[in-house]
C-alpha cells in the first residue's frame, strides 16, 4: 500500500512536471527572424542594426517584439559539454547580445535543432536538450526555434517532448517553435508540447512558384503553403498555432500587391507574423503592410479562429474569420491571372462555421464595411457589394457589428 502511495506521488508530480508554458502565446507570436534574407550571412552587428531598426520603424510597436536568430551561430561545445557562441559572429557574446535586444523592450530567440547538426550543418542538441535549455535561459532567451535537420532515426514526439521538459526544468518561459514542417502531422499531438508548429517545408521567395533544390528538397511559393494548409485549422487557437512558415512580404519576387496579399492570407488564418526583411531597405510601401494595425488586429483576434474558405466565385477565394465582440473578417482573394468583378448579395449568404460553431447571418443582422487596406468605411451589407479586384490582390475587409 505504502509502496502505491509513492508511486502514485510520484505518477502525479512527474506529470506536474511534464507540461509547457501556458500563456505565452495567447496571440499568435509576432517578430523578426534572420533566415529569409540573410540564411548565414549575418553577424551581431547585423542584428544590432536590425534590433535598432525594429524599434525605429515602428515595427517593435506594432507587435514585432521577437527578434529570432534562426540557425549558424553555434559553436564546439566546452569541456563540460555546453554550447558555446561562434565568436567570430557575435564577438560580444550572446549574453550581451541579449542583454541588448531586451533593453530595447524586444524579446530574444534562438534556434537549435533535434539532430546532432543543425540543416546548416553547426552543432545542435541531440543528447544535450536539457543543457541547452539551460544555456539559453543563462543566455534570456524567450523564444526557441526547434529544427528537425539530421533527424534520422528519431521519433518527432519523443524529440519535442524532450525539448520542451528541458525548458521547463531550465525555468525560463520560452516559447517553442517546432520546425518539423508538418512530417508527422504535429497538429495531432503536440497541443501540450509547442506553441506553434511548422504545416510545410520552407516558403521561398515567389508568390506562385516551387524552389527544387537538385531534387534534395522543395521549397514553396506563397501559394503552394497556402494550399498546404486545408484542413488544419480545427487544430489551432490561443496557446497552440499552426505555423505556414515566415513571411516573404516585400522579399525576391513578390510584388506589393502580393506581398499584401499574403500578409492578409496569414492574417485570415492567424499565422504567426514573423517577417524576414532587410529592415535596411525599408520602404514605405512595405512598412504600411508589415505594420497595417487593422490587419494585425485580425491575426491577433483574442478569439484566435483560423478563418475559413466560405466559396470561390471564379478566381476569388472568399474567406471568412470570426472575431471576438461578434465582428468577422471577410477576404475577398482574387488568385487569377486577371481583375475580377464581383457582385456579392450579402442577403443571399447564410455563413456557417461549422468546426467553432459561429452563424453569419444578413437577414437577420447588418454590417458595416470596414476596409482594412483603404483604412475607410465603405459602405453596408444592406445593399450588395460591387467591386473589381485586381489580379493577385484582395479586399479585405472588417464586417463591424
Ligand atoms: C530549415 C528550416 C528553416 C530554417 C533553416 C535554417 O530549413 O525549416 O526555417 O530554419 O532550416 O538552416
Amino acid at each position: 500500500m505504502k509502496k502505491l502511495g509513492v508511486l502514485f506521488i510520484l505518477f502525479f508530480s512527474m506529470n506536474c512536471y511534464a507540461q509547457k508554458f501556458d500563456d505565452l502565446a495567447k496571440t499568435p507570436p509576432m517578430g523578426w527572424n534572420s533566415y529569409n534574407t540573410f540564411a548565414g550571412n549575418f553577424d551581431e552587428a547585423l542584428l544590432r542594426n536590425m534590433v535598432d531598426l525594429l524599434v525605429s520603424t515602428g515595427m517593435r510597436d506594432a507587435g514585432y517584439i521577437y527578434i529570432i536568430v534562426d540557425d549558424n551561430w553555434t559553436a564546439e561545445r566546452d569541456s563540460l559539454g555546453f554550447l558555446t557562441v561562434d565568436k567570430k559572429r557575435f564577438p560580444s557574446g550572446m549574453e550581451a547580445f541579449s542583454k541588448y535586444v531586451h533593453s530595447k523592450g524586444l524579446k530574444l530567440g534562438l534556434y537549435s535543432d533535434a539532430g546532432y547538426k543543425t540543416c546548416g550543418g553547426y552543432i545542435s542538441s541531440r543528447g544535450h536538450e536539457f543543457q541547452d535549455a539551460i544555456m539559453f535561459a543563462r543566455w534570456g532567451c524567450d523564444y526557441l526555434k526547434y529544427d528537425w535537420c539530421n533527424s534520422d532515426d528519431l521519433k518527432a514526439v519523443g524529440a519535442y517532448t524532450t525539448m520542451r521538459d528541458a525548458i521547463y526544468t531550465a525555468k525560463r518561459p520560452m516559447i517553442f517553435s517546432m520546425c518539423e514542417w508538418g512530417n508527422n502531422k504535429p497538429w495531432e499531438w503536440a497541443v501540450s508540447v509547442g506553441h506553434l508548429w511548422r504545416t510545410t517545408g520552407d516558403i521561398t521567395s515567389c508568390f506562385n512558384c516551387v524552389d527544387r533544390h537538385n531534387g534534395a528538397y522543395n521549397s514553396w511559393g506563397v501559394m503552394q503553403i497556402w494550399d498546404m494548409q486545408n484542413g488544419l485549422r480545427k487544430y489551432a487557437g490561443p496557446g497552440h498555432w499552426n505555423d505556414p512558415d515566415m513571411l516573404e512580404v516585400g522579399i525576391g519576387s513578390l510584388t506589393l500587391t502580393e506581398s499584401r496579399a499574403h500578409f492578409s492570407l496569414w492574417s485570415m488564418i492567424a499565422a504567426p507574423l514573423i517577417s524576414g526583411y532587410d529592415l535596411r531597405k525599408m520602404s514605405k510601401d512595405v512598412l504600411d503592410i508589415l505594420t497595417n494595425k487593422e490587419v494585425i488586429a485580425v491575426d491577433q483576434d483574442s478569439l484566435g479562429i483560423q478563418g475559413f474558405d466560405q466559396k470561390k466565385i471564379d478566381s476569388v477565394e472568399v474567406w471568412y474569420k470570426p472575431l471576438k465582440n461578434g465582428d468577422w473578417a471577410l477576404c475577398f482573394f482574387n488568385r487569377g491571372p486577371k481583375p475580377a468583378e464581383i457582385n456579392y448579395d450579402w442577403k443571399n449568404e447564410i455563413i456557417k462555421d461549422d468546426v467553432f460553431n459561429y452563424e453569419l447571418n444578413f437577414n437577420k443582422q447588418i454590417y458595416t464595411l470596414r476596409d482594412l487596406w483603404a483604412k475607410k468605411d465603405i459602405g453596408r451589407t444592406e445593399k450588395p457589394l460591387r467591386t473589381e479586384i485586381a489580379s493577385h490582390d484582395v479586399l479585405m475587409l472588417r464586417l463591424i457589428k
